[in-house]
């Protein structure tokens, strides 16, 4: 039976800035990655240089069939050094979000997707009390200059993340949060101090996380007072939280650390963005492992596409706001499990609209294979390949599948 999604349903992939643009040279991970020990796996450098290839890959997205586009401005970038707004980038995006439109893509901006500035990171990162009023100024000078052109926008990509790699470090190494002993050389290459250094995917994220709330909310106020139009909310990483018998208790435990929290805060808004990959179990011991023959992706992942039709009610029923699939996808390099695995997803989230749940759209993570920050270039989340070495696109089985039922709104 085909199933066909609402009317005005949006169909759409996304990318980062980081992940995609190259040379982006005044963030904090510019620096990290170069570090020996700093856990990466090689630096961004070019990345899919989309900074200047963007009017290529808009036009392949919209002949594929698509009819959204989610991308993240970079913080680094419009505000390099702190009070210093930089015209030349902010031209850049506007001429870019302007390519968005004109290709018939809806725009979905997100405003900080993992990086920021090395000076606001030097500075204590989101771990600092003053992060949510920084942060809100830049919105505020973006919006300012950008907000009339973007249809949705997405103030923080899974702050809960922060909260999720500090937690699995004290489960794993059993003890709290310590700075790594990379940070020592990372401060002495940019002057600062060590224990200051945050950056969002290694910092205590336990300090974080209240900060990160409230930037969120501060975001949002910022976006619309200068005069953005479009709806706003915030973007959460949701698994499908389970528990086997007697695991019930660490389960209802991490999802308030991890996601009800978060979920909380976004009461209100104008939409909850879902991004779902897999599930995590408990037992009584804790986390449970995947079987051992159970099939995995190249993130080490379970292929567990059932996962998004659970978050995608979860964040219904925890926030009341329309849902929005903002990522979902799949790390793999055999492209006939990303459609079987996308297929799998789609049709949960089908069920779950059929029962009601308000979503307004399903955004694939991700248009291009792409820079997966510590592991580097080797996953391949991307409906289009890239050749690093040409930067040459090549759309793959996938991508045209997907384009399809994006057209045609329906699944067959
Ligand atoms: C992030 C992306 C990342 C993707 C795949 C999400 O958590 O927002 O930046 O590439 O997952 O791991």
């Amino acid at each position: 039976m085909p199933m066909t999604f609402p009317e005005g349903f949006l169909w759409g992939t996304a990318t980062a800035a980081h992940q995609v643009e190259g040379g982006n040279r005044a963030s904090d991970l510019w620096l990290m990655e170069r570090v020996p020990d700093s856990g990466f796996a090689e630096p961004a450098g070019d990345a899919c240089d989309h900074y200047h290839l963007y009017p290529h890959d808009l036009a392949l997205l919209r002949g594929l069939g698509f009819g959204a586009y989610r991308f993240s401005v970079e913080w680094a970038r419009i505000e390099p050094e702190e009070g210093f707004f930089s015209g030349a980038a902010l031209d850049h995006y506007r001429r870019m979000i302007a390519a968005v439109l004109a290709n018939g893509l809806v725009p979905v901006v997100t405003f900080h997707h993992f990086t920021a500035p090395l000076w606001f990171t030097r500075d204590g990162g989101w771990t600092e009390p003053k992060s949510a009023d920084r942060f809100a100024r830049y919105c505020e000078r973006a919006a300012r200059a950008l907000g009339d052109l973007i249809s949705f926008a997405c103030t923080i990509n899974e702050p809960n993340i922060a909260v999720m790699t500090s937690a699995m470090r004290v489960a794993t190494e059993g003890r709290a949060w310590t700075p790594p002993d990379s940070f020592a050389e990372i401060a002495r290459r940019c002057g600062g101090d060590p224990a200051r250094w945050a950056p969002f995917l290694a910092c205590d994220g336990y300090v974080a996380a209240p900060n990160l709330i409230a930037a969120h909310r501060k975001g949002y106020e910022a976006l619309k007072s200068a005069g953005l139009a479009g709806p706003v909310g915030m973007t959460l990483a949701l698994h499908d939280l389970q528990a086997e018998p007697g695991g019930e208790l660490l389960r209802d435990a991490a999802a308030q650390l991890l996601e009800d929290q978060f979920l909380e805060s976004v009461r209100g808004d104008d939409f909850v963005g879902v991004q779902t990959y897999t599930r995590i179990v408990f037992g009584p011991r804790g986390h449970v492992p995947p079987a051992a023959d159970a099939e995995r992706t190249q993130m080490g992942y379970e292929f567990y596409p059932q996962a998004l039709d659970a978050t995608v009610r979860k964040a219904a029923r925890a926030t009341g706001c329309p849902v929005f699939v903002t990522e979902n996808g799949i790390g793999t390099e055999d492209d006939a499990r990303r459609i079987a695995y996308t297929r799998r997803a789609l049709e949960g989230l089908h069920a779950a609209i059929a029962e009601g749940v308000d979503v307004r759209g399903y955004i694939h993570w991700s248009l291009l294979d792409n820079y997966e920050w510590l592991e580097g270039y080797r996953p391949k989340f991307g409906l289009v390949a890239v050749d690093r070495s040409t930067q040459a696109r090549r759309p793959k089985p996938s991508a045209h599948w997907l384009g399809n039922v994006a057209r045609s709104n329906t699944l067959d």
